[in-house]
């Protein structure tokens, strides 16, 4: 996610933007710039790197005391100077955090008009449309008119060069907040930019507007109406305002996984047409209409991903796939069929064994599509095609949050390449993509059991071993969950199918062995009972994940996490929260740093 900061008040407001960006620094992004009122003009400096590099661009430091600030995370438009923040038209300059959904709609109807535009983001057509309202209104007045054809989620912050000392800012479905001091009121994306200056802060709602002068603010609504908020007193310290509250950079990424999941869907389907934007997979038609076998390969939580993956695309699109890890596809000389697509899953976009698979493909002269989370990554510039996750930067080492959107979008390409076969009618299609959108609402409303799942994780903080079982799709989620454990507890875990548990890992279960099963309501359900059974009748401790209001499987279960009701896909992605939390609150209850792992990197970019 992009970081804004705005002030204007009796100090130096550029010393101030720039110290307020670096305290944004840890959100992640490519590129940064300031705007500034420099005696009745606004000047603007802007880089592709870091904000070092954008310091370097001044020789000397104008006092100023009205500025904005960005640090953007690329979405739309790659990594450079031109689609770096603050954008310029006319009389207007801005920053933006967020994605504007009919962006290419508004730019070819303000092209046909005679517009031209000098980058590549989306943020850019917000300059344009503002300044052509803003004649003989104010800026906020202009705003509310540009914003009205305006779909998506955003965070703006404006200034107009004919109204010097002020700052505009609104959002919807972007965090924006607020910050009031004696000498002048700050506007910024998270708390942490202003913390230094400012503890009373105001949290703007979606549709409201604030208007900010060095003496005053004022809060409306996009009507025009007044808003009357309180501000609250915060008293986090500098570290855990970087945490927006949480205690690690994990727990705040798994409860950011509604808004990662809802804006990773952004754009990308309509569920009254059930339409698919397939422009958002950056690849040619063709290939995917004549795509025969599908060959994922990916490593660690990616690849449990795509193991997942494959349930929903030999089910839902009719294609056989095959699942690999990149350390292995990378050295075994896989034979590949021509009308193979190889697709990528990688959070970093760096990760170097998935990248020599990349490579291994390309040699085959097969096409690549990858699923990234990092713009302008090297897995994503050596793909033929590229589908970004909008997770926003994904600090934990552990991955929670790219995971639930790596799911979500090979969901969304399992119907969209369902679309394109022919294996499911449209109106199944159209169900299964409102299904998808009822998803970020669900996590919510597990999230809000938390502490449940909290008590359960302090009552197994010294077991010798974890074994996660799951059926079908689940018995990717089960390898996860394990995953989780292991990594941030340094428990012993294990994810197997279900199924298997006769052949051998049964022997393991007795009294001292928590068995967490992943048993929501699908067509294995029954299945699972009889594996609970068998683990219930040699002792074994079982934690279950179950469909809410499930009896039976209560019965058998010493502790139970319910989630809402999904199909099976879509189930993957509610079961894997709780196991995130148990994983998250034994390794925190063991008192351990869950956010960066003994012996572990974010991203492996070597072998
Ligand atoms: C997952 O929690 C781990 N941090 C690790 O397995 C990770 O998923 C793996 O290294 C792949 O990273 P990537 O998605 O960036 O390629």
């Amino acid at each position: 996610m992009c970081g804004i900061i705005g002030y204007t008040g009796k100090e130096n407001a550029l010393q101030i933007v720039l110290e307020g960006l670096k305290r944004l620094e840890y959100r992640g992004y490519d590129s940064a710039g300031v705007a500034y009122f420099n005696k009745g003009t606004i000047e603007i400096k802007r880089c592709r790197g870091k904000i070092k590099d954008l310091e370097r661009l001044f020789s000397e430091r104008p006092v100023s005391n009205t500025g904005i600030g960005h640090t953007r995370w690329a979405t739309h438009g790659r990594p450079s100077e031109e689609n770096a923040h603050p954008h310029r038209y006319g009389r207007i300059v801005l920053v933006h955090n967020g994605i504007i959904e009919n962006y290419l709609e508004l730019k070819r109807e303000l092209i046909n008009k005679g517009h031209a535009f000098s980058s590549e983001t989306d943020t850019e057509i917000l300059c344009h449309l503002i300044d052509n309202h803003i004649d003989n209104k104010s800026l906020e007045d202009a705003i509310i008119e540009a914003l009205r054809p305006v779909k998506g989620a955003y965070a703006i912050a404006v200034m107009n060069e004919l109204e010097p000392e002020k700052i505009v800012g609104v959002r919807k479905d972007c965090p924006l907040i607020v910050g009031l001091s004696q000498n002048g009121h700050f506007l910024a994306s998270d708390v942490p930019a202003f913390l230094h200056y400012s503890r009373d802060v105001i949290f703007l709602d979606d549709g409201e507007m604030v208007i900010l002068k060095p003496d005053g603010f004022r809060i409306m609504n996009l009507d025009g109406e007044e808003v009357r908020k309180s501000s609250i007193h915060i008293d986090w310290n500098p570290v855990m305002a970087e945490k927006g509250g949480y205690k690690h950079f994990m727990l705040k990424e798994i409860f950011e996984q509604p808004r990662a999941i809802a804006d990773t869907l952004r754009g990308r389907i309509n569920p009254d047409s059930g339409e698919i934007a397939r422009e958002e997979f950056n690849i040619e038609e063709g290939i995917l209409r004549n795509t025969e076998r599908i060959m994922i390969v990916a490593c660690g939580t990616s690849y449990h991903a795509g193991l997942a993956g494959r349930y929903m695309l030999e089910e839902l699109a009719r294609i056989p796939v095959e699942v690999d890890i990149g350390s292995e596809f990378r050295y075994r000389k896989p034979v590949l069929e021509k009308n193979t697509l190889v697709i990528a899953i990688t959070q970093s976009g760096e990760t170097a064994d998935t990248i020599a698979a990349i490579r291994e493909a390309k040699a085959q002269e097969l096409r690549v599509l990858s699923i990234c989370n990092v713009l302008g990554s090297t897995a994503a510039r050596e793909s033929d095609g590229v589908f970004y996750t909008h997770a926003g930067p994904e600090i934990g080492v552990a991955s929670t949050k790219a995971f639930t959107t790596q799911l979500a979008s090979l969901y969304i390409l399992s119907l969209l390449l369902a679309g394109l076969k022919g294996s499911l009618k449209h109106e199944s299609i159209k169900k299964l993509i409102s299904e998808l959108l009822e998803i970020p609402h669900k996590i919510e409303s597990i999230l809000k059991h938390s502490s449940t799942i909290e008590t359960i994780a302090k009552q197994h903080i010294n077991r010798r071993g974890f074994l996660y079982l799951g059926r079908g799709i689940n018995y990717p989620i089960a390898l996860e969950g394990a995953l989780k454990l292991k990594e941030i507890s340094y428990i012993h875990a294990e994810g197997y199918p279900a199924g298997e548990m006769k052949h051998g890992p049964i022997a393991l279960i007795d009294e001292e062995l928590p068995v967490v099963v992943i048993a929501p309501k699908d067509e294995l359900y029954e299945k699972l009972l009889s594996n609970m059974q068998e683990v219930k009748s040699r002792g074994g401790i079982i934690i279950s994940i179950v469909t809410e209001g499930d009896r039976n499987a209560k019965e058998l279960s010493d502790y139970v996490i319910e989630i809402p009701p999904a199909n099976k896909y879509l189930s993957t992605i509610l079961s894997v929260i709780p196991l995130q939390l148990l994983a998250y609150y034994v390794g925190v209850t063991k008192g351990y740093d869950v956010d960066q792992p003994r012996n572990l990197a974010k991203s492996v970019t070597v072998e």
